[in-house]
Protein backbone atom coordinates (compact mmCIF):
# COMPACT_ATOMS: atom_id res chain seq x y z
CA UNK A 1 0.00 0.00 0.00
CA UNK A 2 1.11 3.36 -0.93
CA UNK A 3 0.94 6.42 1.71
CA UNK A 4 -1.51 8.85 -0.72
CA UNK A 5 -3.86 5.83 -0.78
CA UNK A 6 -3.44 5.54 3.45
CA UNK A 7 -3.80 9.65 3.37
CA UNK A 8 -6.60 9.80 1.47
CA UNK A 9 -8.79 7.08 3.24
CA UNK A 10 -7.64 8.98 5.96
CA UNK A 11 -9.14 12.20 5.17
CA UNK A 12 -12.52 10.81 4.18
CA UNK A 13 -12.52 8.96 7.90
CA UNK A 14 -12.08 12.14 9.22
CA UNK A 15 -14.86 13.91 7.53
CA UNK A 16 -16.93 10.79 7.78
CA UNK A 17 -16.52 11.40 11.79
CA UNK A 18 -16.70 14.85 11.54
CA UNK A 19 -20.73 13.95 10.87
CA UNK A 20 -21.67 12.53 13.62
CA UNK A 21 -22.95 15.54 15.66
CA UNK A 22 -24.61 13.99 18.56
CA UNK A 23 -24.12 16.33 21.52
CA UNK A 24 -25.21 13.19 23.98
CA UNK A 25 -22.24 10.82 22.55
CA UNK A 26 -19.85 13.60 21.59
CA UNK A 27 -17.50 12.54 24.35
CA UNK A 28 -17.15 8.92 23.37
CA UNK A 29 -17.33 9.88 19.68
CA UNK A 30 -13.69 11.65 20.55
CA UNK A 31 -13.13 8.41 22.33
CA UNK A 32 -13.33 6.20 19.57
CA UNK A 33 -11.49 8.74 16.96
CA UNK A 34 -8.89 8.92 19.38
CA UNK A 35 -8.97 5.13 19.97
CA UNK A 36 -8.48 4.74 16.24
CA UNK A 37 -5.64 7.20 15.96
CA UNK A 38 -3.85 5.61 19.16
CA UNK A 39 -4.17 1.99 17.43
CA UNK A 40 -2.98 3.56 14.52
CA UNK A 41 0.33 4.76 16.11
CA UNK A 42 0.33 1.44 18.30
CA UNK A 43 0.22 -0.44 14.85
CA UNK A 44 3.26 0.71 13.19
CA UNK A 45 5.33 0.73 16.31
CA UNK A 46 4.41 -2.51 16.77
CA UNK A 47 4.87 -3.12 13.20
CA UNK A 48 8.30 -1.67 12.75
CA UNK A 49 9.78 -3.49 15.59
CA UNK A 50 8.68 -6.83 13.68
CA UNK A 51 9.89 -5.52 10.85
CA UNK A 52 7.32 -5.42 8.71
CA UNK A 53 7.61 -4.08 5.01
CA UNK A 54 6.82 -0.37 5.12
CA UNK A 55 3.93 -1.68 2.83
CA UNK A 56 2.27 -3.73 5.44
CA UNK A 57 3.20 -0.78 7.93
CA UNK A 58 0.74 1.25 5.93
CA UNK A 59 -2.02 -1.43 5.51
CA UNK A 60 -1.81 -2.18 9.43
CA UNK A 61 -2.19 1.35 9.97
CA UNK A 62 -5.27 1.59 7.36
CA UNK A 63 -6.80 -1.30 9.17
CA UNK A 64 -6.35 -0.12 12.22
CA UNK A 65 -7.94 3.00 11.03
CA UNK A 66 -10.74 1.42 10.02
CA UNK A 67 -11.37 -1.47 12.73
CA UNK A 68 -13.58 0.49 14.80
CA UNK A 69 -15.46 2.01 12.25
CA UNK A 70 -18.78 1.15 13.03
CA UNK A 71 -19.03 2.27 16.99
CA UNK A 72 -19.67 5.44 15.52
CA UNK A 73 -23.14 4.30 14.01
CA UNK A 74 -23.54 1.83 17.06
CA UNK A 75 -23.52 4.65 19.43
CA UNK A 76 -25.37 7.62 17.29
CA UNK A 77 -28.08 5.27 16.21
CA UNK A 78 -28.32 2.52 18.44
CA UNK A 79 -26.70 4.35 22.13
CA UNK A 80 -24.38 1.73 23.10
CA UNK A 81 -21.08 0.25 22.98
CA UNK A 82 -22.45 -3.28 23.61
CA UNK A 83 -22.34 -5.68 20.69
CA UNK A 84 -25.58 -8.18 20.47
CA UNK A 85 -26.80 -10.57 17.24
CA UNK A 86 -28.48 -7.77 15.67
CA UNK A 87 -26.31 -4.79 16.24
CA UNK A 88 -22.87 -5.28 16.40
CA UNK A 89 -19.77 -3.17 15.21
CA UNK A 90 -17.87 -5.63 13.30
CA UNK A 91 -20.92 -5.94 10.52
CA UNK A 92 -21.72 -2.06 10.91
CA UNK A 93 -18.29 -0.94 9.98
CA UNK A 94 -18.04 -3.44 7.22
CA UNK A 95 -21.23 -2.29 5.66
CA UNK A 96 -19.97 1.21 6.34
CA UNK A 97 -16.95 0.43 4.39
CA UNK A 98 -19.38 -1.12 1.37
CA UNK A 99 -21.29 1.95 1.19
CA UNK A 100 -19.12 4.55 1.40
CA UNK A 101 -16.31 2.66 -0.99
CA UNK A 102 -13.74 3.70 1.27
CA UNK A 103 -11.88 0.84 -0.08
CA UNK A 104 -11.75 1.56 -4.19
CA UNK A 105 -8.03 2.70 -4.40
CA UNK A 106 -6.96 -0.98 -3.11
CA UNK A 107 -5.57 -3.52 -4.53
CA UNK A 108 -7.92 -7.12 -4.34
CA UNK A 109 -5.26 -8.32 -2.26
CA UNK A 110 -5.04 -5.57 0.20
CA UNK A 111 -8.97 -5.06 0.18
CA UNK A 112 -9.34 -8.63 1.04
CA UNK A 113 -6.76 -8.76 4.08
CA UNK A 114 -8.39 -5.22 5.83
CA UNK A 115 -12.01 -6.80 5.50
CA UNK A 116 -10.63 -9.95 7.26
CA UNK A 117 -8.70 -8.54 9.62
CA UNK A 118 -11.58 -6.25 10.46
CA UNK A 119 -13.39 -9.28 10.52
CA UNK A 120 -11.95 -11.08 12.96
CA UNK A 121 -10.16 -8.36 15.89
CA UNK A 122 -12.88 -8.82 18.36
CA UNK A 123 -13.39 -12.67 17.99
CA UNK A 124 -12.14 -14.94 21.22
CA UNK A 125 -10.12 -17.23 19.02
CA UNK A 126 -9.02 -16.46 15.61
CA UNK A 127 -10.80 -18.87 12.98
CA UNK A 128 -7.65 -21.38 11.67
CA UNK A 129 -8.36 -20.97 8.49
CA UNK A 130 -7.20 -17.06 8.49
CA UNK A 131 -5.80 -15.78 5.50
CA UNK A 132 -1.88 -16.61 5.85
CA UNK A 133 -0.71 -12.87 4.72
CA UNK A 134 -3.59 -11.58 6.91
CA UNK A 135 -2.97 -13.33 9.79
CA UNK A 136 0.58 -11.17 10.90
CA UNK A 137 -1.32 -8.04 10.66
CA UNK A 138 -4.80 -9.18 12.39
CA UNK A 139 -2.10 -10.21 15.32
CA UNK A 140 -0.53 -6.86 15.60
CA UNK A 141 -4.04 -5.25 15.46
CA UNK A 142 -5.02 -7.22 18.21
CA UNK A 143 -2.13 -6.75 20.40
CA UNK A 144 -2.79 -2.76 19.73
CA UNK A 145 -6.14 -2.85 20.14
CA UNK A 146 -5.75 -4.68 23.59
CA UNK A 147 -3.18 -2.34 24.30
CA UNK A 148 -5.12 1.14 24.21
CA UNK A 149 -8.66 -0.23 25.31
CA UNK A 150 -6.06 -0.85 28.87
CA UNK A 151 -5.03 2.81 28.52
CA UNK A 152 -8.48 3.45 28.24
CA UNK A 153 -10.02 1.70 30.86
CA UNK A 154 -7.20 1.87 33.17
CA UNK A 155 -7.07 5.56 33.26
CA UNK A 156 -11.31 5.43 33.34
CA UNK A 157 -11.45 3.42 36.09
CA UNK A 158 -8.63 5.12 38.45
CA UNK A 159 -10.25 9.19 37.55
CA UNK A 160 -13.86 8.82 37.24
CA UNK A 161 -16.79 7.91 39.51
CA UNK A 162 -18.64 4.77 38.78
CA UNK A 163 -21.65 6.25 36.54
CA UNK A 164 -20.00 8.76 34.82
CA UNK A 165 -19.85 6.59 31.39
CA UNK A 166 -22.71 4.09 31.00
CA UNK A 167 -21.75 3.36 27.78
CA UNK A 168 -17.90 2.55 28.90
CA UNK A 169 -19.29 0.45 31.46
CA UNK A 170 -21.36 -1.45 28.76
CA UNK A 171 -24.37 -0.60 31.19
CA UNK A 172 -23.60 -3.48 33.45
CA UNK A 173 -24.44 -3.39 37.54
CA UNK A 174 -22.01 -1.59 39.83
CA UNK A 175 -22.74 -4.46 42.63
CA UNK A 176 -19.36 -5.76 44.29
CA UNK A 177 -19.90 -9.46 42.98
CA UNK A 178 -17.65 -10.90 40.81
CA UNK A 179 -18.43 -13.95 38.40
CA UNK A 180 -17.47 -17.32 39.35
CA UNK A 181 -16.95 -18.07 35.78
CA UNK A 182 -14.54 -15.12 35.53
CA UNK A 183 -12.46 -16.41 38.46
CA UNK A 184 -12.24 -20.03 36.87
CA UNK A 185 -10.95 -18.37 33.06
CA UNK A 186 -8.55 -16.13 34.76
CA UNK A 187 -6.88 -18.76 37.23
CA UNK A 188 -7.06 -21.18 34.18
CA UNK A 189 -5.29 -18.47 31.89
CA UNK A 190 -7.67 -17.90 29.52
CA UNK A 191 -9.36 -14.66 28.08
CA UNK A 192 -12.69 -14.41 30.04
CA UNK A 193 -15.90 -15.01 28.21
CA UNK A 194 -18.16 -12.42 27.33
CA UNK A 195 -21.37 -13.72 28.02
CA UNK A 196 -19.84 -14.31 31.62
CA UNK A 197 -19.54 -10.45 32.49
CA UNK A 198 -22.09 -9.95 34.39
CA UNK A 199 -20.61 -6.77 36.68
CA UNK A 200 -18.56 -3.77 36.25
CA UNK A 201 -16.03 -5.98 38.15
CA UNK A 202 -16.35 -8.53 35.93
CA UNK A 203 -15.55 -6.19 32.95
CA UNK A 204 -12.49 -5.04 34.49
CA UNK A 205 -11.56 -8.31 34.98
CA UNK A 206 -12.19 -9.28 31.64
CA UNK A 207 -10.36 -6.18 30.27
CA UNK A 208 -7.37 -7.39 32.31
CA UNK A 209 -7.65 -10.54 31.04
CA UNK A 210 -6.91 -9.89 27.26
CA UNK A 211 -3.54 -10.34 28.15
CA UNK A 212 -3.80 -13.83 27.79
CA UNK A 213 -4.19 -13.84 24.01
CA UNK A 214 -1.27 -11.15 23.32
CA UNK A 215 1.00 -12.11 20.20
CA UNK A 216 4.35 -10.21 20.93
CA UNK A 217 6.66 -9.92 23.85
CA UNK A 218 6.80 -5.91 22.76
CA UNK A 219 3.02 -5.76 23.69
CA UNK A 220 3.63 -8.05 27.41
CA UNK A 221 6.16 -5.15 27.74
CA UNK A 222 4.29 -2.03 27.07
CA UNK A 223 1.80 -3.22 29.33
CA UNK A 224 3.80 -4.14 31.90
CA UNK A 225 6.02 -0.75 31.62
CA UNK A 226 2.99 1.04 31.56
CA UNK A 227 1.33 -0.59 34.87
CA UNK A 228 -2.23 -1.09 33.52
CA UNK A 229 -2.95 -4.44 35.50
CA UNK A 230 -1.89 -2.71 38.41
CA UNK A 231 -4.00 0.43 37.95
CA UNK A 232 -7.01 -1.23 37.46
CA UNK A 233 -6.66 -3.51 40.19
CA UNK A 234 -6.20 -0.68 42.30
CA UNK A 235 -9.89 0.12 41.93
CA UNK A 236 -11.15 -3.47 42.38
CA UNK A 237 -12.21 -4.98 45.65
CA UNK A 238 -9.54 -6.17 47.32
CA UNK A 239 -11.15 -9.78 48.39
CA UNK A 240 -8.60 -12.70 48.29
CA UNK A 241 -10.06 -14.17 44.94
CA UNK A 242 -9.61 -10.67 43.42
CA UNK A 243 -5.90 -11.02 45.08
CA UNK A 244 -5.49 -14.68 43.48
CA UNK A 245 -6.77 -13.21 40.12
CA UNK A 246 -4.54 -10.34 39.72
CA UNK A 247 -1.10 -12.48 41.15
CA UNK A 248 -2.25 -14.69 38.12
CA UNK A 249 -1.94 -12.25 35.43
CA UNK A 250 0.70 -10.32 36.94
CA UNK A 251 2.86 -13.83 37.39
CA UNK A 252 1.61 -14.62 33.67
CA UNK A 253 2.77 -11.08 32.27
CA UNK A 254 6.39 -11.24 33.65
CA UNK A 255 6.49 -14.94 32.66
CA UNK A 256 6.29 -13.52 28.89
CA UNK A 257 8.61 -10.63 29.08
FE1 LIG B 1 -13.45 -3.32 17.85
FE1 LIG C 1 -10.70 -1.02 19.00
Amino acid sequence: MKQEVYNSIETWFNSYVEGFENENEKDNIILKRDHSFRVVKLTKELGEKLDLSDSDILLIQCIALLHDLGRFKQLVNYGTFSDTDEINHIQLGLATLTEHDVLAELNEEERNIVLECITYHHEPVLPKNINSLALPLIQVLRDADTIDILHIVSNYYLNNKIGTNKRLEMELSDKPDVSKKVYQSIMDEKQVAFKNILTINDLKLYQMSLIYDLNFKISFKIISEKTYLKQIFETLPKKDLVIDMYRQMKIFLENQL
